[in-house]
């Protein structure tokens, strides 16, 4: 943690969490206009939707996805889907080279060369929205990477252990920071604390996450 008081401050610098996981502050900051241009050429193809716990609850996060793979909750349980159930399960959007080419790039930059997602999942979040402590498990293949793109409003990621139970670190995600994980850590529960009020100067009153993942 000491490492950061000796950085340019704004510069873009890598923060290894453990021996899979990797914090790249500020990575996608560089190229930002183009991202969210991408971004808002998926969202308006596929916009937000509120899916239901497989408990039948509403989560607290918005969610949509791009690329071959979409990732679904209902009370079937999780799933990953080519066709998007609100629009008569239509493809998803293509997932914007832009956006497949950060992911592979953070991906390298963490020690994950080749990354090649089929899957992104955006989730919107507005203040007191959360995301409890999950596994990500319902892909194919674990020797993948998890990619995490934050934009907009602070986040505090909860980074736990292999069990739910174990005790979870707490790192500060800010608006173009990257976070990969991997290898012995692809299956450590993690989750989100309710975002706090605020209002960010390019995003405006949310944050939302965007997640690359090799899914099928
Ligand atoms: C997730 O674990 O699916 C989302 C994590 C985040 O929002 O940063
Ligand atoms: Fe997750």
């Amino acid at each position: 943690m000491q490492a950061d008081l000796f950085e340019p401050s704004g510069a873009p610098w890598h923060e290894r969490l453990s021996a899979g996981a990797v914090l790249l502050h500020g990575f996608a900051l560089e190229g930002e206009e183009a991202l969210l241009a991408a971004l808002r050429t998926v969202i308006a193809a596929a916009p937000f939707r509120k899916m239901l716990t497989p408990g039948g609850r509403p989560m607290s996060v918005a969610t949509t996805s791009c690329g071959p793979l979409g990732w679904l909750s209902d009370r079937q349980g999780y799933r990953y889907q080519a066709g998007d159930p609100l629009r008569g399960q239509a493809p998803w959007p293509p997932m914007p080279p832009v956006l497949a080419d950060l992911a592979q790039r953070a991906a390298a930059a963490a020690g994950y060369p080749g990354f090649s997602p089929d899957s992104c999942l955006i989730n919107r979040y507005v203040p007191g929205a959360k995301m409890s402590l999950h596994q990500d498990k319902d892909e194919q293949d674990f020797s993948q990477p998890i990619v995490s793109l934050s934009l907009g409003l602070p986040a505090i990621f909860q980074f736990g252990g292999l069990a739910r139970s174990d005790p979870a670190q707490r790192y500060p995600l800010l608006h173009g920071d990257m976070l990969v994980w991997g290898g012995v850590d692809r299956l450590r529960f993690h989750g989100i604390l309710p975002i706090r009020e605020g209002v960010h100067p390019r995003m405006g009153p949310q944050r939302i996450n965007l997640t690359f993942r090799v899914a099928g």
